[in-house]
């Protein structure tokens, strides 16, 4: 699968969002290092926290997939109707570094094309699982 494969894969999750109160649908599509791909779209419900983000979606899916070390987290996001480039939330970032394999990307769909990040600039000085170490 290419990466255009797998934006594509995020814009098809997107189409699944259920954001009946923000109206901000967000579809991820997450490739492990083993090629497989695993897609997840924003659930809202009306107690308004208690919702789950498209990214954290499409990681559950890849962990239920026996998938573990992340490569590629596409997104593709916006207002109902509208793309818009947007990078994931704090929340999902730390969730992608429990998984982030070495030179992991993010790959933010939008108007102008594609952007690429890389996951180390987005979460610097993270805390993470080697600070659980004994
Ligand atoms: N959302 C995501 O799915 N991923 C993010 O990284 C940021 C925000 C969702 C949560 C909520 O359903 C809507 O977008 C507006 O915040």
């Amino acid at each position: 699968m290419t990466e255009e494969d797998l934006i594509a894969a995020a814009r098809r999750a997107r189409k699944s969002a259920y954001a009946p109160y923000s109206r901000f649908q967000v579809g991820a599509a997450v490739m492990a290092e083993d090629g497989q791909v695993f897609s997840g779209c924003n659930v809202e419900n009306a107690a308004y926290p208690e919702g789950v983000c498209a990214e954290a979606a499409a990681i559950s899916a890849m962990a239920l997939g026996g998938g573990r070390r992340i490569r590629y987290v596409a997104i593709s996001a916006g207002p109902q109707g509208e793309l818009r480039a947007c990078l994931p939330c704090g929340g999902c970032r730390q969730k992608i570094l429990e998984f982030a394999g070495e030179g992991a990307e993010v790959l933010v769909d939008g108007p102008d094309g594609v952007q690429r990040h890389r996951f180390a600039d987005l979460m610097p000085c993270a805390f993470g699982p080697e600070d659980l170490a004994p």
